[in-house]
């Protein structure tokens, strides 16, 4: 390469999904398609120094925050051995990590989508700095392309707004390999005002690994039928987006994240990853639903942690709510606000 150092950085979203992604086949691709929101305030920024390298390994030093961190490299080597055969020149390099996360790294909001995505940015920046001339175009396709090999749902980070993953009949573009932006022109425009605020049921590590989470879905007896349920779910989806039927968005999207921790519940050996503060918030939103028919749903990730997705036109109503009797259910009062990202 002409270029021996340098130094490219990228800045790159969290995601939230509305159809979950949960099962996984060999070289990360999923057992079904899914669909998640970018989000905007929740996201990784990184810079990838790379100069010229000593050893023959691969060579990698991770700063989080500004700190030095010993544990990480492994982590993003792991991640080099898989993608190695697409980058050429990851073995010719030594690289620094330094990466900064805009949430809590012990809020139990999982920075891998967010950080993998921005890592993938970052390398296929190099790749053009060496001469690679990817389109725009082709270059987020392959950061997407990339970013699943790291992280499964860190390919739907590299785009806004609603982005797609999976292989399937109904959407056209969809591809088990890298995440496609759903396209905005499909999307009645009161899905782009909504806002994900997040809360904080319990901080701190997660009690099932994504990994771990993953793989319960091998053998698991009602595998096949959630993989069945996700595709037609995602399919269902697609016509409410264009019509701008809120209350059927969140009855799909609720019954969604239920059922990630259905299967969960039901996996050998089970987990149960909702905190009784989780329970007790969904139960107080459900009420405040019945008596005030305002449109404020939730999702959940593979956590205790609620999201809440309203529209901007409930947004102040909800607020009030949220800080009166919501608060009271996050470790800390701690909640964060984020918005989807168009
Ligand atoms: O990308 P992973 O392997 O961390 O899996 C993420 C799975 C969920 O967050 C639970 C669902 C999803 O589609 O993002």
């Amino acid at each position: 390469f002409e270029l021996n150092s340098g130094s490219v950085s990228a800045k790159s979203p969290s995601n939230i999904a509305l159809v979950k992604y949960w099962g996984k086949k060999k070289n990360q691709i999923p057992t079904n398609s899914s669909i998640s929101y970018t989000l905007t305030n929740s996201f990784t920024e990184t810079e990838l120094k790379f100069s010229p390298k000593t050893t023959e390994n691969f060579e990698v030093e991770v700063y989080l925050e500004g700190e030095f961190k010993e544990s990480f490299a492994p982590k993003i080597i792991t991640f080099f051995e898989r993608i190695t055969a697409y980058i050429p020149f990851l073995n010719h390099f030594k690289f620094e990590v330094h990466t900064h996360n805009s949430f809590p790294h012990s809020s139990g909001i999982a920075s891998s989508a967010s950080g993998m995505s921005a890592m993938a940015l970052c390398l296929v920046q190099i790749e053009n700095l060496l001469g690679a001339n990817l389109s725009e175009e082709n270059a987020l396709k392959k950061a997407s392309f990339l970013a699943r090999l790291g992280s499964g749902s860190a390919c739907r980070s590299v785009y806004k707004g609603l982005v797609e993953w999976g292989e399937n009949d109904f959407i056209s573009g969809s591809s088990d390999l890298y995440g496609t932006k759903y396209p905005d022109a499909e999307i009645d425009d009161i899905f782009k005002t909504f806002h994900d605020t997040i809360l904080l049921i319990h901080e701190g590590q997660k009690s099932v690994s994504s990994t771990v989470g993953h793989n319960l879905m091998n053998g698991h007896p009602y595998a096949e039928r959630r993989f069945v349920e996700a595709n037609d779910n995602l399919k269902t989806l697609l016509p409410i987006l264009k019509s701008g039927d809120i209350k059927a968005f969140g009855e799909l999207v609720e019954h969604e994240a239920l059922t990630l921790h259905a299967m969960m519940m039901m996996s050998n050996p089970a987990f149960i990853l909702m905190k009784p503060n989780t329970v007790a918030a969904l139960e107080k939103l459900w009420e405040f639903r019945r008596e005030t028919g305002k449109h404020l749903y939730f999702t959940l990730d593979a956590g205790a942690n609620v999201h809440l997705l309203y529209p901007e036109q409930d947004a102040k109503e909800i607020e009030v709510f949220i800080e009166n009797e919501l608060k009271q259910f996050c470790q800390n009062g701690n909640y964060i606000k984020d918005k989807v990202s168009f």
